[in-house]
């Protein structure tokens, strides 16, 4: 016999959750939090979370040691506990069944002096963030989060079934992949500037060399000063790059991967998704094909739409908005002005001033949610655009190399997790996708 805390009553199985349906009528030992605890003069019904389902539990004092009862009935939220009992089908109660306790093990009574802050009372959205370690275990973020790892898995199960392989990316870089302005300094050793990494791009079209098709996925960076809804200075990206491939190949892949997580969430997370009050119809309808225009067409639809875009601008988050305002699925805009995108774009071969990018806009506001494109594949062009973009030669003088020996027509692109995870939920700020959000006026807990 075992006298660890939450250790079950002798000969009981310890059982998560989620899996009461196979132990109807059995006597388990579940270990978890209080959730909740209503009382009805001789019977407690205490509500146990234990990060894979609540459970209602009923302690009839009459069956039950006079300490244990007590406990129970005082208990205070978030206390942890283990409790024993029979498991019972209870259509009426949350998750479908009930245990009748026969046994509790307080593990520890949360203070009243010191209660759990989150309280069901309405909280502000910057105090709830100041305890973002203690908010994860509330509903709603819950089963954001569960979106998000089910939205991760679904990444790497395409890719991996798609004959990609995994290459990793450092995060030390000594190069800028999007832009100098965007980049995080890091001090190595007070001898040389290396920067926190805002793309493993320029690694992966190495890997793609090596490997054909690749991925990289991690986190990157951006020092971005943008307080805005879509915005994190830290966020998860998924990049595939691909030898021998144009820019149709590219957008193929896109859209393929799209219709694939989007299909895999509303098959494996509904309830999580009605949890968050989703509105579902809007995700099925996310089929293929995606609307597709040229960054020329797109201006047009959007002057026509009252925008004060002009060619050669970007768009902006309500530009993006209004472009797909009258789609029920994503919308691919193509060849962007090259001089508002990143150096390493192949151009148009008609029009050398068009960058072969694209862009994969969110429909309901959710904006840009994959950037890619072709790459430049011809040393001299690179080398130029290096030059015009004022990059340091000497940084990127292995990714010339690429340039050199065996060079071929390849890109890919890359799609922000969070991003498209706020999309999923249908979540206004992309600060609820992520356990730890980092913005510009956040970096803790
Ligand atoms: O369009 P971006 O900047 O493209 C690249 O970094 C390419 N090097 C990717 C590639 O081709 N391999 O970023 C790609 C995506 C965006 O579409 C967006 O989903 C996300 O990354 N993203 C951000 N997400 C949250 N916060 C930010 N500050 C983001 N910046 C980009
Ligand atoms: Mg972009």
């Amino acid at each position: 016999m075992s006298n660890e805390p939450g250790a079950p009553a002798l000969g009981t199985k310890i059982i998560r959750i989620s899996e009461a349906h196979e132990h109807v009528g059995k006597t388990v030992t579940i270990q978890g939090w209080l959730y909740n605890l209503r009382k009805s003069g001789k019977i407690v019904f205490p509500i146990i979370r234990d990060g894979s389902g609540m459970m209602q539990c009923v302690a009839v004092k009459n069956n039950l040691p006079e300490t244990v009862f007590e406990a129970l009935k005082g208990l205070t939220q978030e206390s942890s506990l283990t409790v024993t009992g029979t498991i019972r089908a209870e259509a009426r109660a949350i998750g479908g069944f009930e245990l009748d306790v026969a046994e509790a093990q307080i593990i520890q009574h949360v203070s009243e002096e010191h209660p759990y802050p989150i309280t069901p009372k309405e909280h502000g959205v910057d105090f709830l963030m100041d305890h973002r370690h203690l908010w994860l275990r509330s509903r709603r973020q819950h089963a954001a989060i569960r979106v998000r790892h089910e939205v991760i898995k679904g990444i790497r199960d395409y890719f991996d079934s798609h004959g990609f392989t995994l290459v990793d990316t450092p995060i030390f870089t000594p190069a800028a992949c999007e832009g100098t302005t965007t980049l995080f300094e890091v001090d190595y050793f007070g001898e040389e500037k290396v920067y926190l990494t805002q793309s493993g791009q320029l690694y992966n079209e190495a890997n793609a060399m090596a490997f054909g098709k690749v991925y990289c996925f991690g986190p990157t960076f951006r020092a971005e000063k943008s307080k805005t809804r879509r915005h994190l200075t830290e966020f998860w990206m998924v990049e595939p790059e691909m030898a021998y491939a144009d820019l149709e190949e590219i957008k193929r892949v896109a859209e393929d991967l799209v219709v694939h997580l989007v299909g895999r969430i509303l098959e494996n997370r509904r309830e999580e998704l009605k949890e968050l009050e989703r509105d579902t119809s809007k995700l099925e309808s996310v089929k293929a094909p995606f609307p597709r225009m040229s960054y020329d067409d797109a201006v047009k639809l959007l002057e026509s739409k009252g925008s004060e875009i002009q060619w050669g601008g970007d768009f902006g988050n309500t530009d993006e908005t209004l472009l797909t305002q009258d789609f029920d699925r994503p919308v691919m805009v193509d060849r962007y002005p090259a001089a508002i995108k990143a150096f390493y774009f192949q151009p148009d071969e008609q029009r050398p001033e068009l960058a072969l990018g694209v862009d994969v806009i969110a429909p309901e506001g959710y904006g840009e949610i994959i950037g890619g494109g072709q790459r430049i594949h011809d040393l001299a062009l690179l080398e130029k655009r290096l030059a015009e973009h004022n990059l340091p030669r000497e940084a990127f003088e292995w990714y010339l190399d690429l340039r050199r020996f065996g060079t071929v027509p390849h890109g890919g692109f890359g799609m922000g997790v969070e991003r498209f995870v706020a999309w999923m939920c249908g979540l206004e700020h992309v600060r609820e996708t992520i356990p730890y959000p980092r913005m510009l006026y956040r970096t803790r807990p």
